[in-house]
């Protein structure tokens, strides 16, 4: 890194430098992880000034900051803040912004640009500062962080990818995933590749099946207007439930290069398997909140699913007939994000137990959010019995090990790795394509007569039946395998 660097935020009013984006940048600041010598420049189009933007930021690290910290800290961190107003593809406007760089930077310095604006002006954004030479590395380091979406589908996306690569070089482009940011995702590869122990039966010897939920307690909230035109398969999975499907399943990779693992998780999304049209009604559910549509933006006769459910093969010699369960809703029961492997069961039954008594199988639970850790289910001997067994959970969490403030937000993480320029846990363009060509083959059958129906589930619950119907025809259920609930099997329909 630099002895000084510049972080220039576009779309700075905006609710992700408030929420995420400002108490990461101040949480680095106070660990001394950037350096000394930096600034950061907010840009939107709002006609505030320095002074404007500081209290902004004050009162957003007041209200989202989730560490302690003094108001000396915060007084000398708002010293680095600037402000400017300006156009995001007004050439003039960029060349002021030029200007006022230069003024304020006391000797070359590192660049980084955010795009944290609407998806629409990635591209005006990223030409603008082409054209007038801000992203050329003569005097320093230039990245440009692309926030999500990449694109709405396979064809824009790939729009954006080619418009962006005509500007600027692969190793200056930053395409964020903040799951891949999450402390508990960081720790997948460790868990799998740090460990003699787990990769020998992480296969489709010993392994039955893969149970992925991301499940939201909340609405849509105020982004109803953004969201309608969304829905849960674009929003959810076509990023952050792929990239945890490509993180269990990807093989080794050579080393802890960022090439080396992007390469290895891409693999994972070219061996997964598309649907056809008719496929898509038996692997896929999809299901859409009661009171949905009465959200301010959202249209009456809204067809938007704020949950989805699906069945993933992954077609390759470890996981052939090895069925990933992927769900992804809002207004679920609660919050949580875990990955369940549920094992195979022993081979045989030799206990003196009931003929028709099916041993339970092992799970491991993958805790991602918000109970980081690991949690093991295994079968014990109940005491002062014969031979009767119960599960048991065996668990590791983050706070007792590494203390209740071991977790830093995921986009601390991810803004350092810029700053590095290590590009480890970033998106390239090739594995969003992929991701959406799988995803574009759903909703292109989800909107032909043949897809399967919208269905309405309650707030609350686990999601639609079918989503348990999902399961159920392969004889299986969906499991909590984290949490306090990691004993429960829990039905869809929370019954
Ligand atoms: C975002 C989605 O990418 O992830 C939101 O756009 C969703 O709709 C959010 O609420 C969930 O993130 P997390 O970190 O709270 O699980």
């Amino acid at each position: 890194m630099s002895e000084s660097t510049s972080i220039v935020i576009f779309g700075a009013s905006g609710d992700l430098t408030h929420r995420k984006l400002l108490p990461a940048l101040f949480n680095l600041y106070r660990k001394k992880r950037i350096p000394e010598n930096f600034l950061i420049l907010g840009y939107a189009t709002r006609a505030w000034d320095d002074k404007r933007f500081r209290a902004e930021m004050e009162a957003a690290a007041t209200k989202y900051c989730s560490y302690d910290y003094s108001y000396d800290e915060w007084l000398e961190f708002a010293e680095h803040l600037y402000y400017m107003s300006g156009n995001f593809s007004s050439q003039d406007d960029f060349q002021t912004l030029a200007n006022r760089l230069k003024q304020l930077e006391s000797s070359p310095s590192d660049r980084m640009f955010y795009l944290a604006t609407a998806p629409r002006f990635f591209l005006p954004i990223v030409k603008t500062l082409g054209q007038l030479g801000l992203v050329d590395e003569k005097e320093g380091k230039r990245r440009v962080v692309v926030e999500k979406p990449i694109g709405t589908d396979l064809a824009s996306a790939q729009v954006l990818n080619k418009g962006i690569s005509e500007v600027l070089q692969e190793h200056q482009i930053f395409r964020i995933d903040h799951y891949l940011g999450k402390e508990s995702v960081q720790n997948l590869l460790v868990f799998r590749f740090a460990n003699a122990i787990f990769e020998p039966v992480w296969n489709r010897n010993y392994i039955d099946h893969v149970q992925i939920t991301v499940a939201e307690d909340i609405g849509v909230g105020h982004r109803a207007g953004y969201y309608d035109n969304v829905g849960a398969l674009r929003d959810m999975f076509q990023n952050h439930l792929l990239q945890l499907v490509a993180l269990v399943a990807m093989e080794p990779p050579a080393n802890f290069d960022a090439d080396a693992i992007r390469d290895e998780k891409i693999k994972v999304l070219r061996s997964s398997r598309s649907f056809s049209t008719e496929e898509v009604s038996q692997e896929t559910v999809r299901g859409q909140y009661r009171g949905y549509r009465d959200a301010s933006g959202v249209a009456p006769d809204s067809q938007t699913e704020t949950f989805a459910a699906l069945r993933l093969h992954i077609d390759n010699w470890r996981w052939q007939d090895v069925p990933f369960y992927l769900r992804s809703g809002k207004q679920l029961a609660e919050k949580c994000t875990e990955i369940a492997i549920k094992f195979k069961r022993p081979p045989i039954q030799m206990f003196p137990l009931p003929q028709d008594f099916k041993m339970a199988a092992n799970v491991l639970g993958l805790c991602i959010q918000p109970h980081e850790g690991i949690h093991l289910k295994f079968e014990a001997k109940v005491p002062d019995t014969s031979a009767e067994t119960r599960s048991v959970d065996m668990e590791f969490h983050y706070r007792d090990s590494f203390g209740e403030t071991s977790i830093p937000e995921a986009y601390e993480r991810l803004c350092l790795d810029v700053l590095q320029g290590d590009a480890t846990l970033f998106t390239r363009a090739e594995t969003a394509e992929l991701s959406w060509s799988f995803i574009d083959s759903i909703i292109a059958a989800w909107h032909s007569p043949d897809g399967p129906p919208l269905t309405i589930y309650e707030p609350g619950s686990w999601g639609p039946e079918e989503a348990h119907d999902l399961l159920s025809r392969d004889d299986r259920r969906w499991i909590r395998s984290c949490g306090d609930h990691s004993d429960q099997v829990i039905d869809t329909l929370n019954k």
